[in-house]
């Protein structure tokens, strides 16, 4: 017998891992955060619990996912009695543009969706921000299920509500704040995902126990590898941590006044890498070098001792992800900061480590510090 390639997971590990809900709870709205291998074959009840009335669903669907998943998704949400209309996207930072999200809209109104369709962001972080800012603006908004496939996508940007496309100017320049009204994770679907892809994820895990959580930390050093190794129980635990963290994060602050800056720990630099790199790098390697360098500045403001500089360095190592080796022209990134949106009246704010576990926003840090740790990178 063929093995049928849509069927659910059957491993003893992808089915025995337990469901795990985190709660968002936000003034005059909150939403779950579904985490349990094997998911995807019941989303469409899921979804159906929070658009009880659509008779049609979209689902945009990032390119890298397997035809196997999508049937999946799509036979799920049929049988709970959703029209399915699937839009297929090139997901990448070039198309995560303008032009794109117009030309997402012509199959999606030509579908005569109404206020009460769910658009399903079905992929990695780009199609969740591109397909959650459709779902901000088509018909002036739209209720938006996250469902996504890649390790970075389930620890970060799936949570949250940012949605948007870059500009020629920077990253995310131009979107809303759209928080989904449910967000569902399948670990499951991390077994296709190509190593590098998981590694990416991993940096944003390193960073949100840098920011929240001494103990996590000290956890994740230890077991990182089981998820370099696609074990999907430890996976699930991981991500529900993970979301956990930035539930918490994003209830204190969710329109990122105050305190949701932490999550940009490593980002004003890494953003800059990506940038300048022309995306050679991936979004978690960019992040990994930039929280090496803004490890080193909160070492040399003070805040942080050196063993625990250390310590960042080899768990990001661990994660097998890069600290060092730059090859980037280091005034080129610095300047590429400057036109980073998390600039404050003119000043550059950086997120720093003040000990492992605890973050705060500086924007008095001098040049020459930045342009130092930017350059600690190219050792
Ligand atoms: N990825 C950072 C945030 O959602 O605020």
């Amino acid at each position: 017998v063929t093995p049928d390639p849509a069927a659910p997971p059957t491993s003893a590990a992808a089915t025995t891992a337990a469901e795990r809900v985190v709660r968002l709870t936000l003034p005059g709205h909150a939403y779950d955060i579904v985490v349990r291998p094997g998911l995807l074959d019941d989303a469409g009840p899921r979804v159906r619990a929070v658009t009880p009335v659509a008779e049609k669903a979209v689902v945009v669907r990032d390119l890298n996912v397997p035809a196997a998943a999508l049937a999946r998704l799509t036979g799920s949400l049929s049988r709970a009695g959703f029209a399915v209309t699937v839009v297929d996207y090139e997901a990448g930072e070039e198309t995560k543009s303008w032009e794109w999200v117009g030309r997402l809209f012509d199959p999606i109104l030509r579908a005569r969706i109404d206020r009460r369709t769910p658009i399903l962001a079905f992929g990695g972080g780009v199609t969740g921000d591109v397909a959650g800012f459709v779902a901000a603006t088509a018909l002036r908004g739209l209720p938006f299920v996250q469902v996504p496939t890649t390790l970075l996508a389930m620890v970060d940007a799936s949570v949250g509500g940012k949605t948007g496309v870059n500009h020629a100017a920077g990253k995310n320049l131009i979107g809303a704040f759209h928080q989904p009204s449910l967000v569902l994770i399948d670990p499951g679907v991390l077994s296709t995902l190509p190593p590098r892809e998981l590694r990416s994820g991993l940096a944003e895990c390193v960073k949100h126990d840098l920011i929240r959580d001494a103990a996590g930390f000290a956890r994740l050093e230890q077991d990182v590898g089981r998820a370099l190794a696609g074990d999907v129980r430890y996976l699930t635990e991981l991500v529900a941590h993970n979301v956990a963290i930035k539930a918490r994060v994003v209830e204190a602050d969710p329109l990122e006044k105050g305190e949701r800056a932490h999550l940009n720990l490593g980002h004003t630099f890494g953003h800059a890498i990506e940038t300048v790199s022309n995306y050679d790098y991936s979004h978690g390697e960019a992040v990994a070098l930039g929280t090496a360098a803004a490890a080193k500045l909160s070492a040399d403001l003070g805040l942080l001792d050196e063993p625990s500089r250390q310590r960042v360095l080899a768990a990001l190592g661990k994660a097998e992800l890069p600290t060092a080796g730059l090859k980037l022209d280091v005034d080129a990134v610095v300047a590429a900061m400057a036109y980073d949106k998390k600039v404050a009246a003119g000043k550059l704010r950086f997120v720093l480590l003040d000990g492992i576990g605890k973050a705060v926003v500086r924007d008095d840090v001098p040049a020459a510090l930045v342009r130092d740790a930017v350059a600690s990178l190219r050792s």
